[in-house]
This record gives C-alpha cells, sequence and structure tokens, in this order.
C-alpha cells in the first residue's frame, strides 16, 4: 500500500493507480488506516512517499514514516520524489554541515529501503545505510515534445545535465545532446559559455534536475536567444522554483516551461510516477 506526505500528494496518487495498490492515509494513533476497508497484514509493505521541498516536509516525512512502522508491517520503503538539501552533499566551506548526510542518516531511522529520483548527485546515496537507489524520471520529459521537431538539440546548462538530456533524447528517439559550460558565482549568479556552440536553425530541449530560481536557465535562455534557433523548451526533474524564479524565466522570455511532478507546482505537466512504480515493482 502507498501513502504520501501532503508534498507527494499528486505523485503517491499516481504510484498507487501505477501499481494497483491502495492508497491510505495513516491514522495518527497508529491503529487504523482509512480508505475502502484496508488493514495492515503482517506481510504487507507500506510505501511512504514524501518529497522533501523544506524542513517542516522532512519532519513531516519522518513522522509518516513513523506511524508506518507502528503497523508493523513487513517492510517500509521510503521513495523520495525530490530530496532536499541534495546540493549540500560535501563541505563546501569548512565549518558547514553536510546537510545532505545529516537527512539522510535520519530518513534512514525509520525505513527498511530509499528510492530517491534524481537526486542531484548519485553519490548522496551513498549517505544512507539501508539499501538505497536512484530513480530515472528524465525519460519522461520526452512525452510533451511534439513530433515534428526540427533538426533536435537536447541541451543540459551544464556538463552535469548532459545525461540528462541524453536520456531524454534517448526516449525522443532524435536528435544529439549538447551542453554549455557554467561557473556559479553565488547561489543566484550564473556565468554560462557557450563557446563553439551554435543551434541556429534547431528546435532546443533544454533539460536540467531543477530550476531552483531560474538563473540557469534563464542565462542558457538568452544565449540561445542570440542564436536563430527555431523553438526551445525548458524542462527539468524537479520544479523546485524558489521566490521569483517563475517571472524570472517569463522575463529570459521562455514560452515553453515543463517539470515532472515530484514537486508539485503549476508546471508539472508529467508523472515520475511510473519509472517509480516500475522500480517498486522490481
Ligand atoms: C546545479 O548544479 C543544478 O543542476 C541546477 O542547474 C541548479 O540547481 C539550478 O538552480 P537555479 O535555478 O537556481 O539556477
Amino acid at each position: 500500500m502507498i501513502t504520501g506526505t501532503s508534498t507527494a500528494q499528486a505523485i503517491a496518487t499516481g504510484v498507487s493507480d501505477e501499481l494497483g495498490e491502495p492508497l491510505v492515509d495513516l491514522e495518527d494513533d497508529g491503529t487504523a488506516v482509512t480508505g475502502d476497508g484496508v488493514t495492515v497484514e503482517d506481510d504487507d509493505r507500506i510505501v511512504v512517499v514524501g518529497s522533501t521541498t523544506t524542513a517542516r516536509a522532512h519532519l513531516e516525512l519522518m513522522e509518516l514514516q513513523e506511524r508506518a512502522n507502528a503497523f508493523e508491517p513487513a517492510e517500509v520503503v521510503t521513495v523520495i520524489p525530490y530530496l532536499g538539501y541534495a546540493r549540500q552533499d560535501k563541505l563546501f566551506e569548512p565549518g558547514q554541515a553536510i546537510s545532505a548526510r545529516a537527512v539522510a542518516r535520519a530518513i534512514n531511522a525509520s525505513t527498511d529501503r530509499v528510492y530517491s529520483v534524481n537526486p542531484h548527485n548519485i553519490s548522496v546515496l551513498e549517505y544512507f545505510d539501508v539499501p538505497s537507489a536512484p530513480i530515472d524520471a528524465a525519460p519522461q520529459l520526452a512525452e510533451p515534445l511534439p513530433a515534428d521537431l526540427a533538426d533536435p538539440v537536447f541541451l543540459g546548462p551544464d556538463e552535469d545535465a548532459e545525461w540528462l538530456a541524453n536520456s531524454v533524447r534517448d526516449t525522443y528517439g532524435d536528435g544529439h545532446v549538447e551542453n554549455f559550460e557554467k561557473i556559479r558565482h553565488s547561489a543566484t549568479e550564473v556565468e554560462m559559455t557557450a563557446e563553439g556552440k551554435d543551434f541556429s536553425g534547431s528546435d532546443v530541449v533544454l533539460v536540467d534536475d531543477m530550476i531552483a530560481t531560474g538563473g540557469t536557465m534563464s542565462e542558457a535562455v538568452n544565449i540561445l536567444d542570440n542564436q536563430d534557433t527555431g523553438r526551445v523548451y525548458v524542462t527539468c526533474i524537479h520544479p523546485l522554483l524558489v521566490e521569483n524564479a517563475l517571472s524570472r524565466l517569463h522575463r529570459a522570455g521562455v514560452q515553453s516551461l515543463y517539470a515532472t511532478d515530484t514537486i508539485d507546482r503549476s508546471i508539472s505537466q508529467v508523472s515520475a510516477a511510473k519509472p517509480i512504480a516500475d522500480a517498486l515493482a522490481e
């Protein structure tokens, strides 16, 4: 059975539909499961789904894990569509905390297994003591693309995003993969270079793991504006969209923007439920 935190309602519903397993609410008193008279048997698995977009969302996930364990099922599996703090995965400055390790330790405590959809860096999974695995939702980003893209280029705004662009291209079935170079000066300032890269005449699909402030994608779109490209699609797995990210992208001239539902936002046009269900069914 599947249960979701408030940050993962749509995707938990999608996973339940894909697997044909009931979607349940676990009651606070640890004795009842709402829904169509569903009860937890000893050999049941409870899948807890929660995106940890905020500190409150982390706590909510841990509370739901606790509740799931109170039913003493055969297994509690935790699915994290969006794993927060994953970008703080090492010491960038002396004295900082490795936040990704801290949250992994906390999530570990009440689960038998963890899945994370496109964590910022796959090495973050090493911080979990329980078995853990990544899930790739990038192929879903090919779904909304029109079949008639002209000489399509699947473009990562930096080198790290190139494999995601590759994953979307493979699913689309046509086109080539490129990336820009990116230097980050601060949390909000990025410098991008595109020396020798001209995509005039091509439709371009920009692919990244997440859009946070929108700085990276705005910069990439600015570069493309100076080329004679065709249609430009801006896509990502995790639409964190902090502060004024949407208006920033709009000001940069972005017209076609979509993401998956690992974070439930207005642009969450495609669902990561299928790859999650496939991983859970293995
Ligand atoms: C960085 O390495 C990530 O892959 C994204 O490019 C970045 O997190 C996007 O953040 P923002 O939207 O704030 O530029």
